[in-house]
């Protein structure tokens, strides 16, 4: 008996013994570890369920104000997107791509592109645009009270005159990008993003049907607007080219358009039936080396804690993760092993990739203008057979879609650089392709 009482104590005095040294080494310097070189993250949110306040708006959105004395600190954030106000003029940039001279001739674009802004400006700045909106459906991806609208008149508010649509949201108060557009009328009712978040956007959840469960709501909620899309031709709603994430590559979209016969306009000095990319960034992620780790959020919506209550949240002033201190602090989470030791590193390793892509972009962008000259040469000089040139002209269409899909995806080659760098050599190649054409006549 007594033997065995001590063996007990033994046995007991050895595991207390070993608890105390794997927490001093593991757990305690763990902590350490987390505390000094990781910076928030959504595991430090409290969420709660709230109640919803009333909706102050005519249609029934629930408005940033409305949800201001509940949320305030995302609030506030959410207002700081207004900071973002910087617009760089593309068409002065790359001046290949402008006017009757330049690439995009025929089709708005060639008259007005500049770099995307906040979004607190999507309504001032599809008003202004000179590229022509005649039709509701521009409003698609600017304002929670046209989504609204869709979802409860269905899908003949696309086709609705743009500007009759444009008075009747901004007269009532419409907001740009708001808490409806990404949660409905209930952000926070959850500790999971899947729980947090809602696909407003009908046609997304329309064209992936099952699959949707597949892609990571943070990601679902940006790409309801980030996304490539097409306006139907019969109906003018707002379409996806896909319906899962193996059919995002360039190469399955490009195929599907010419599959339907679509073309977004006709250029006249080269008889071609073009096609316009939008901006691409759900496809590249989704596609790219983060997919299945990260989503938007971890990347451009950093973690942050109100100094005076201590409440901690995701800031809604979408960022570039290189300009914050504490999603780049993020990456280095996994990048330290990837060769980058401190955030100089990181940002370094981006802007690397970055300017490679701008680099080749601007190469295969005046490539492309000297084979649209060549081929707009030969459709002008009337002693081309139809059937050359439409061959020809295939390859031209399909050489700017390849470019136009990694020019106009907004972050040069930093969501997917193998993906950009397939597209301008897949351009290059087309481009040769008919200049081979073109000079052996
Ligand atoms: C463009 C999309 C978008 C808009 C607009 C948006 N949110 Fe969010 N919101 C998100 C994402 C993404 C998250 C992070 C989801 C997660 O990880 O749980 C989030 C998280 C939240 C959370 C959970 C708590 C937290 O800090 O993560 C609340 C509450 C919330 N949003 C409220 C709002 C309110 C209020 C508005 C309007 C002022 C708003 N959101 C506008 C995308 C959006
Ligand atoms: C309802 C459509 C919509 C949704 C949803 C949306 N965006 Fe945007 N986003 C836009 C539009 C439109 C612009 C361009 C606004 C302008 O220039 O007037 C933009 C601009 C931006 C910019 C600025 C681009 C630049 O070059 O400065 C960033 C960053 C951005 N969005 C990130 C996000 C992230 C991250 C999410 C998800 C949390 C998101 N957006 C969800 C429509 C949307
Ligand atoms: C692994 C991190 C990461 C993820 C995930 C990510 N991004 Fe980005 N994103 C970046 C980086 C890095 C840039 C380049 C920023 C720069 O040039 O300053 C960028 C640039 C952008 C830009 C251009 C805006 C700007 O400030 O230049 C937009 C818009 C954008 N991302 C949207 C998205 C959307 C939408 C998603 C989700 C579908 C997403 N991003 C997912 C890292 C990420
Ligand atoms: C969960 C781990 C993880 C985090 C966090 C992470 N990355 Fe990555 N990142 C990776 C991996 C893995 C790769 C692929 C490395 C390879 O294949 O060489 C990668 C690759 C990249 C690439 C190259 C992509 C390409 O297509 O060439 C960029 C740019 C990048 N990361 C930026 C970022 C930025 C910016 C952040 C923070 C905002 C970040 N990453 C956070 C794991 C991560």
């Amino acid at each position: 008996m007594e033997k065995r009482n001590q063996a007990a104590k033994l046995i007991i005095g050895a595991v207390v013994v070993i608890i105390a040294v794997l927490f001093l080494a593991g757990v305690v310097s763990r902590h350490e570890i987390k505390y000094k070189s990781t910076p928030l993250s959504r595991d430090d949110i409290a969420y709660r369920q709230v109640e919803a306040p009333a909706a102050t708006s005519a249609d029934g959105t629930i408005t940033a104000s409305d949800w201001k004395a509940i949320y305030p600190d995302i609030v506030v954030s959410w207002g700081k997107n207004a900071e973002n106000e910087e617009v760089v003029d593309y068409l002065d940039l790359d001046p290949y791509l402008k006017g009757d001279e330049g690439i995009y001739e025929g089709y708005g674009f060639a008259k007005d592109y500049g770099s995307a802004r906040g979004h607190n400006y999507t309504l001032t700045d599809v008003a202004k645009t000179k590229r022509p909106h005649g039709m509701a459906n521009c409003l698609t991806c600017k304002t929670p009270n046209f989504t609204k609208l869709v979802n409860d008149e269905g899908v003949s508010a696309y086709s609705r005159p743009f500007d009759e649509v444009y008075a009747q949201i901004t007269e009532n108060g419409g907001e740009t990008v708001s808490c409806y557009t990404c949660h409905a009328n209930n952000p926070g009712n959850g500790t999971q993003p899947k729980d947090n978040l809602t696909v407003t956007h009908s046609y997304i959840t329309k064209a992936l049907g099952d699959q949707i469960g597949t892609i990571d709501p943070g990601i679902l909620a940006c790409g309801q607007c980030h996304i490539e899309y097409y306006f139907n031709p019969e109906t003018k709603e707002t379409t996806m080219p896909h319906s899962s994430v193996e059919a995002m590559t360039p190469e399955a979209t490009y195929d599907y358009f010419t599959e339907i016969g679509f073309s977004d306009w006709t250029q006249e000095s080269t008889g071609a039936k073009m096609l316009k990319v939008q901006h691409p960034e759900m496809e590249t992620v989704l596609l790219g080396k983060h997919a299945g780790m990260l989503n938007c959020a971890d990347c451009h919506m950093p973690v942050e804690q109100n100094p005076t209550t201590q409440n901690i949240y995701h800031s809604h002033k979408l960022v570039s993760p290189l300009e914050d201190k504490s999603l780049l602090a993020n990456c280095l989470i996994c990048h330290k092993e990837l060769g980058a030791k401190t955030i100089d590193d990181m940002i370094a390793f981006v802007k690397n990739i970055q300017s490679r892509i701008t680099a080749e972009e601007t190469r295969v962008g005046n490539l492309l203008l000297d084979f649209k000259h060549a081929l707009a040469a030969a459709n002008r000089s009337g002693t081309w057979e139809e059937e050359k040139l439409d061959e020809i002209r295939e390859l031209y269409r399909k050489a700017q879609w390849f470019f136009d899909f990694c020019y106009v995806e907004n972050s040069e080659g930093a969501h997917n650089s193998e993906l950009a760098t397939r597209c301008l050599n897949t351009a290059e190649e087309l481009i040769n392709q008919g200049m081979a054409l073109l000079n052996a006549e």
